[in-house]
């Protein structure tokens, strides 16, 4: 199958379907993403000088408020930088006040989307500068917004979003880079050996890439689940929400991200020994608590997927139902990288049940009504 976007006609390459192909893109693309706004200077972001800007609110719908939410503990870890982050439907009805040297922050694959358009033009005359984040640099938000960074993903096909969100992640995590230097929060050293841990984001994608077929057969006892839950804590929490968003879209299984300490607060009376419980456990400061978490759902036996890197497996995998284990990475970019399993699940569950894997019932790659 051929498709005509523009002027540009995208094919499957090879694949069975654009998902697959937009997750095997990954290293490729967010290599570009890097060295677009990577020169010898540092990171070139012109408009953006952050030391002037007291708050962002960032707001988005979808994956794309999720990815929002992972950039929320960067710029406030890393740059000191408050943020809010909302979704664009309950944002723009609430019309809440905004400080006028906060800065509003956009975040929209397809640059269209509705209720993101109508936040952005709430915002405008309200906040010192509008930011956009986009895919589509001639879409809508980018041309209303002061400052448009491109995320440089290609042409996206598949409803679900997957090179998207990872691409997002990747300028989103060179805002707070920037955010932190300006702010006078990190020095050159300390930024070049960031620089480095994201320009080795690619290589270590493509080690996830081979882990498709593992994740496959683990996928094929997923299909047979009735409710699945994801569990994340920081940054891996939006993950965790992404992952059982992506799992709900193209397998029609029911999936719900939780962050790991709310567990007990709720989720936990669902675990029984039908519930698989998806824990996404990069070895980073929270790790030992995440583990905690993970036993009190073995103990309820609940079916644990774990997703960790070599050592965390090992340290943690005894008893497990299942594992997966990824290169170590630099625990604030986990989310980049978790996200790749995360996406593999919900495709190779979406195979195993049969569903449409590019095209999901119900739903629209570009949602530019209510
Ligand atoms: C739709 C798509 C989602 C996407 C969301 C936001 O619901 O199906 O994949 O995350 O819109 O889209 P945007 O283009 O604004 O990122």
């Amino acid at each position: 199958t051929q498709i005509q976007i523009g002027a540009a006609r995208i094919d499957k390459g090879g694949y069975k379907h654009f998902m697959a192909k937009e997750i095997a893109e990954q290293p490729g693309v967010i290599g570009s993403a890097l060295d677009h706004y990577l020169s010898d200077a540092g990171i070139e972001m012109p408009g953006l000088d952050f030391a002037v800007c007291d708050r962002l609110v960032m707001v988005a719908c979808g994956t794309a408020s999720y990815a929002c939410m992972v950039a929320k503990y960067w710029f406030e870890q890393l740059a000191g930088l408050p943020v809010e982050v909302d979704i664009a439907s309950e944002f723009r009805y609430r019309e809440p006040p905004l400080s006028p040297a906060s800065w509003s922050v956009f975040v929209s694959q397809s640059g269209e989307t509705a209720d993101t358009l109508a936040a952005l033009r709430y915002t405008k005359e309200k906040v010192a500068k509008v930011v956009s984040v986009v895919n589509v640099s001639t879409s809508s938000i980018a041309r209303e917004s002061d400052v448009a960074l491109p995320i440089l993903a290609g042409v996206e096909v598949s409803v679900a979003s997957t090179k998207g969100f990872t691409c997002q992640l990747t300028v989103l995590a060179l805002m707070a880079l920037k955010a932190a230097v300006d702010r006078g929060r990190m020095d050159a050293d300390q930024l070049a050996a960031h620089l480095a841990h994201l320009r080795n984001l690619p290589g270590l994608m493509n080690h996830a890439l081979l882990l498709g077929n593992d994740v496959a057969r683990i996928a094929a006892d997923l299909a047979e689940a009735q409710d699945i839950l994801f569990l994340g804590r920081g940054p891996m929490y939006p993950l965790a929400l992404e992952g059982a968003l992506k799992l709900k879209e193209i397998s029609y299984i029911h999936a719900e991200g939780y962050a790991s300490g709310e567990l007990k607060h709720g989720p936990i009376a669902l675990i029984d020994q039908h519930v698989p419980v998806v824990v996404l456990a990069p070895r980073d400061a929270l790790y030992e608590k995440t583990v905690s978490n993970m036993q009190e759902v073995m103990a309820r036996h609940g079916k644990v997927l774990l997703i960790s890197d070599a050592e965390g497996v090992h340290e943690a995998g005894a008893g497990v139902w299942r594992s997966l284990t990824l290169p170590r990475i630099e625990p604030w970019l986990a989310p980049v990288l978790y996200a790749l399993p995360a996406q593999m699940l919900a495709y190779h569950t979406a195979i195993a049940k049969g569903t449409d894997v590019d095209q999901p019932r119900n739903l629209a790659k570009s949602v530019t009504v209510e």
